[in-house]
């Protein structure tokens, strides 16, 4: 199978694509394959994993123009366009060159800056949630904070948020406004504003209804469909609009 990968030689953006026919074995990754590119024919590839499992939310990357985790895509199943997402130029233009039917296009994740190849510049994702202050506050920090099991649930799908920004690098929003926080910040919102152990709700809904914050929105539901731990920021986003 042939991969054509994106490559960045100044740094900053996409400055050319490389080919290269990888060897395929049953069951093998996306990441499988970049780590065999790597080894055996190009070790100047740049990519960022950790876990391998899916949880660490590093090797997010635009796999066919979707945006997904290396580690969690076989390359026996990269086929066609399955999310269906609404487009905007960087999930919809594809490279001169680029055939689909026999190769699969590997690039970085839209809406975040390009430090090289396949690795990207995280930094604003990640500062959102502290300037936002995403974290839980009660007002007596000795006393424990206990949580039953139907507490728990009601915030389940917000906690199995791994960062892996995909929601925010498929959202025609954060395509265009820089300033938008995004899909997973506002997810992580209504995260805390539903926990039975957080006494500040206020606070988070103050801070989500901002300009930066859900009013940009426009429920567009990308971010819905290109999560991979179903968390579907989008719905999080409607029940804070709907407050
Ligand atoms: S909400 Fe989903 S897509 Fe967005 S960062 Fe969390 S796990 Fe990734
Ligand atoms: S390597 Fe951790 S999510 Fe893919």
């Amino acid at each position: 199978m042939m991969f054509r990968i994106a490559r960045s030689r100044d740094g900053d953006s996409i400055t050319h694509y490389d080919l290269y026919k990888v060897d395929v074995k049953k069951g093998m990754t996306v990441l499988d394959a970049l780590f065999q590119i790597q080894d055996r024919m190009d070790a100047s590839l740049s990519f960022r994993y950790s876990c391998r499992g899916a949880v660490c939310g590093s090797c997010s990357m635009l796999i066919n123009k979707e945006p997904r985790l290396a580690c969690r895509t076989q390359v026996a199943d990269v086929k066609g366009n399955n999310m269906k997402l609404k487009p905007f130029p960087a999930i919809s233009e594809g490279p001169t060159g680029w055939n689909p039917e026999i190769e699969i296009l590997i690039e970085p994740i839209p809406n975040m800056p390009i430090l090289k190849d396949l690795v990207v510049d995280m930094a604003k994702f990640y500062d959102v949630l502290e300037s936002m202050k995403l974290w839980s506050e009660s007002e007596d920090e000795d006393k424990p904070r206990v949580q039953s099991p139907e507490e728990r649930k009601k915030i389940e799908r917000y906690v199995n948020c791994i960062l892996c920004a995909l929601c925010y690098s498929s959202c025609p929003i954060n395509a265009v406004k820089e300033e938008y926080v995004g899909p997973a910040a506002l997810a992580k919102v209504w995260r805390f504003h539903e926990d039975s152990r957080n006494s500040d709700q206020k606070r988070l809904l103050e801070t989500a209804k901002q300009s930066d914050g859900a009013p940009l929105c426009d429920l567009i539901m990308n971010c819905v469909k290109a999560c991979p731990k179903g968390v579907a920021p989008g719905g999080a986003i409607r029940k804070i609009k709907n407050l």
